[in-house]
């Protein structure tokens, strides 16, 4: 008899273990979470997801926690809806902290660095896992450009897959090359110069901004370029925090600011003052309200202990950069010319619609400005000043979910080619979205062209005219049986983006 009872409890038991799946535990409430204090010192390290197996600690800890946080009441700000809030929301009522995330100007990565911080702790705090740090999706090496198997994994209830993404993209399709290009690193100031994508972090501005123009390098590629790529919840800043690869693409973004710092000498934070001590709210794992300044997260190793697996084991205390003060792109703030700029070439005023299919326009100019242009595509291609193609009177009527090609001189009938000299840069329009939606003049961009027109004229290519052709892209590699990409082409583009003017100019 005592032996039967015996059976059947341990019977019991071993069916209700087989029964449960780590994924399907009903989430804890918050007094049954088990509090562990990783030792004083600890610097946690940040690791590649290509790396961890789908039933690694950080994996699982990951789901238990994101699943913790979808039970938690709105109201909480550790909660599932009130951290992606934090970065930007459609709901109404603007909470405590909610709508903050800093796009299109030098706030952009410190912003994000910050929000990471406090959300990191979050989930190591409901994984109950004191050891837990954010891993990062490197999408920039070959054979890890598709979203991370375990979360397009949707089988049972795994919190890491959303339907809302890309059809392509969830069923393994990988990102471009231009998607996931590093060519940020080799923009050597941190801010400043006309075209604030010659610089690595954005347009210094004078007070922080939710979304701006003044997109830096790193935050156009690849940062912006994979939020359309993946698409659904990604594409629009008030829904991008709700999936959780979110997290994992800025703790790339994050990764290669540590990349760039411990590159070459002259790569530093900028010592803005208001960059420096401005300070921005978040919630810490215990619902507190607490704030961090740029100042405070500048070595992400001593102030605030985490590493990525592949930094320094010492990051070199980074140093400060004077402020570019000279040469900030001040116009587009103050809508005032910038000093010294000298117009070559300029198209019709008149508004034109990006199509479906290649767009070009050619912009002819006399024999004096194109010797003038000669010159200053010649003269030191490293210097502020140059020769800029600027778009003018950008701006869509809803965001669009595919980014634009620029290409100068594309002979005629060939095929865009966005690793060839004829590539200038993408418009995304993940960061600067709401901004130029919500300008009723549209906005202007500004790129620096002397690269590409010092190594066509070195080609034989002739430079004597600008040609300039937009291609749309998604920037995800084809896979069989899905097709994103429109199949009426006559139809406009989503969003209907169109601008009214190209120009090129001289500083
Ligand atoms: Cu604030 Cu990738 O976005």
């Amino acid at each position: 008899m005592k032996h039967s009872i015996l059976l059947i409890c341990l019977l019991g038991f071993l069916i209700s273990c087989g029964n449960k799946s780590k994924t399907s535990e009903p989430p804890k409430s918050d007094d049954e979470i088990v509090v562990v204090n990783p030792p004083a010192g600890t610097v946690f390290v940040r690791q590649n997801i290509y790396d961890l197996a789908p039933d690694d600690p950080i994996v699982t800890g990951y789901q238990k926690a994101i699943k913790h946080m979808q039970s938690l009441p709105e109201t909480d700000p550790t909660s599932w809806a009130y951290q992606s809030a934090i970065h930007g929301t459609n709901a109404s009522g603007n909470q405590p902290g909610w709508n903050q995330c800093q796009h299109g100007s030098f706030f952009f990565i410190s912003w994000h660095r910050m929000y990471l911080y406090y959300f990191e702790r979050i989930i190591r705090k409901y994984s109950e896992n004191p050891n837990w740090a954010l891993p990062y999706w490197n999408y920039s090496t070959p054979n890890t450009r598709s979203i991370p198997a375990v979360f397009r994994d949707n089988t049972g209830d795994n919190p890491l897959y959303i339907p809302q993404r890309n059809a392509s993209m969830n069923a393994g399709a990988e990102l471009s090359s231009f998607t996931v290009s590093l060519a940020c690193l080799e923009k050597i100031p941190f801010t400043g110069t006309p075209a604030s994508l010659e610089s690595f972090g954005g347009q210094t501005v004078p007070e922080p901004q939710h979304f701006f123009t003044g997109t830096g390098a790193l935050e156009n590629v690849p940062h912006n370029q994979v939020h359309v790529a993946i698409g659904g919840w990604m594409l629009n800043p008030n829904t991008a925090a709700q999936d959780p690869i979110f997290w994992l693409h800025h703790s790339n973004i994050d990764r290669l600011m540590n990349v760039w710092l411990n590159m070459d000498a002259g790569r530093q934070w900028t010592n803005n003052q208001t960059w420096l001590n401005n300070s921005f709210p978040f919630f810490d794992e215990n619902g507190n309200e607490v704030t961090l300044t740029g100042a405070q997260i500048l070595n992400s190793i001593t102030q605030l202990n985490y590493r990525y697996d592949n930094d320094p084991v010492e990051m070199p205390t980074p140093s400060l950069a004077a402020a570019d003060g000279s040469r900030e792109t001040k116009s587009v703030m103050d809508g005032g010319e910038q000093d010294g700029k000298k117009i070559l070439a300029q198209s019709a005023d008149a508004e034109t619609k990006f199509t479906h299919q290649p767009l070009s326009i050619t912009l002819d100019m006399g024999d004096a400005n194109s010797a003038l242009l000669r010159k200053s595509t010649m003269e030191d291609p490293e210097d502020a000043t140059g020769t800029y193609l600027t778009i003018e009177g950008l701006k869509f009527d809803k965001m669009p979910n595919q980014s634009i090609g620029i290409f100068i001189n594309l002979p005629e009938g060939q095929e865009p080619d966005y690793n060839s000299v004829h590539f200038v840069d993408l418009i995304t329009f993940f960061g600067i979205g709401h901004h130029v939606h919500h300008n009723e003049d549209g906005v202007n961009l500004t790129y620096k062209i002397d690269d590409n027109l010092a190594a066509l004229s070195q080609a034989g290519i002739d430079i004597s005219t600008v040609k300039v052709t937009f291609d749309l892209t998604n920037g995800v590699e084809k896979l069989e049986g899905f097709t994103e990409e429109p199949t009426n082409t006559t139809l406009d583009p989503e969003g209907s983006p169109r601008f009214r003017k190209v120009t090129i100019q001289v500083y």
